[in-house]
């Protein structure tokens, strides 16, 4: 079972016998409420070391806006736990709120102090719907980095923008992590594994596959060119009473603007009910 630490003391002194051997450590950021998808993550970080692998599990509050959904966000630490010690991590940490933002958090006081500026990339996509959601992301995700000092750090291609944030702030801020993209994990159906596909009803739950299922209608129509990749997956969005989209977006791999020829990527985000879903995949116009 993985020793647990909640302060980060108790994390300085789990780590130190590794970092006086110069082990390489891995690290999983996580929220919590473990599913498949961050064990996925884990056998990714397992496979990266044969050092500590790391797992933090903290529902970071800057990230959530004042009317989104923190409060009744799953918090199951002892399940948690104990997917921890199946993947074989070695240290799992798992702060309060207090240990993360000493005085305690508020969105009016937090920028007081200093915090991670994400630049342009955040304005779009989720970054658009969610003002200041990639400003926390950032924020947690250095300060984590700053506990932890991982080697390598493994992020899901599920939260695409956030990989390419963490990638981009790794670049410019030079902080010498290596960030590694791991896959998305589905349900057989092709519905992306999320933490927040508990709060989906039966009728929800099938109106959710809508999102995969034209995201792979795009892939199939992708050789002809971006319009018709694009239709594609809107006629399969637009037939789906119950799902209201905010955004689909074809783009470059770096979020930028689609090519003409080679990879690229398309993204979704839809309301079902009043869960907000994303998902995305690769694409290949040619
Ligand atoms: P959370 O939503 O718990 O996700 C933790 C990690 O698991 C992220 O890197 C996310 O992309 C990945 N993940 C979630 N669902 C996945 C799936 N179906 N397949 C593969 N990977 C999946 O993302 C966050 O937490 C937070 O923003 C965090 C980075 C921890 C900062 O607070």
């Amino acid at each position: 079972t993985p020793a647990l630490a909640s302060t980060r003391e108790e994390l300085a002194g789990l780590l130190a016998g590794a970092r006086r051997t110069g082990e390489r450590v891995a690290f999983v950021p996580t929220m919590g409420a473990l599913h498949d998808g961050h064990a996925s993550l884990v056998r990714a970080a397992r496979a990266a070391t044969t050092g500590p692998v790391v797992v933090s599990i903290f529902v970071n509050p800057m990230q959530f806006a004042p009317t989104e959904d923190l409060d009744r966000y799953p918090r199951t630490l002892d399940a948690d736990l104990e997917v921890c010690a199946a993947e074989g991590v070695d240290v799992v940490f798992a702060p309060s709120v207090a240990e993360m933002y000493p005085g305690g958090f508020s969105h009016e006081s937090v920028h007081d102090g200093v915090t991670v500026a994400p630049g342009a990339l955040a304005t779009i996509l989720d970054g658009a719907s969610r003002p200041g959601h990639f400003d926390g992301v950032l924020t947690v995700v250095a300060k984590l980095f700053g506990l932890v000092r991982p080697d390598v750090a493994v992020f899901g291609q599920k939260d695409y923008q956030q990989l390419v944030l963490v990638r981009r702030m790794v670049r410019d801020l030079c902080m010498g992590v290596e960030v590694v993209g791991a896959e998305t994990v589905r349900e057989p159906d092709g519905l992306a594994l999320s933490s927040r596909n508990r709060y989906l009803d039966d009728g929800q739950r099938e109106v959710a596959v809508a999102l995969s299922r034209a995201l792979r209608a795009a892939q199939e129509r992708a050789p002809y060119g971006v319009p018709a990749a694009r239709w594609a997956a809107m006629s399969v969005l637009k037939a789906e009473a119950g799902l209201e989209l905010d955004y689909l977006a074809l783009t470059s791999p770096d979020l930028g603007e689609p090519p003409e020829t080679g990879e690229g990527r398309i993204l979704v985000a839809a309301r079902v009910g009043t869960t907000r879903l994303i998902d995305n995949m690769p694409l290949t116009f040619d």
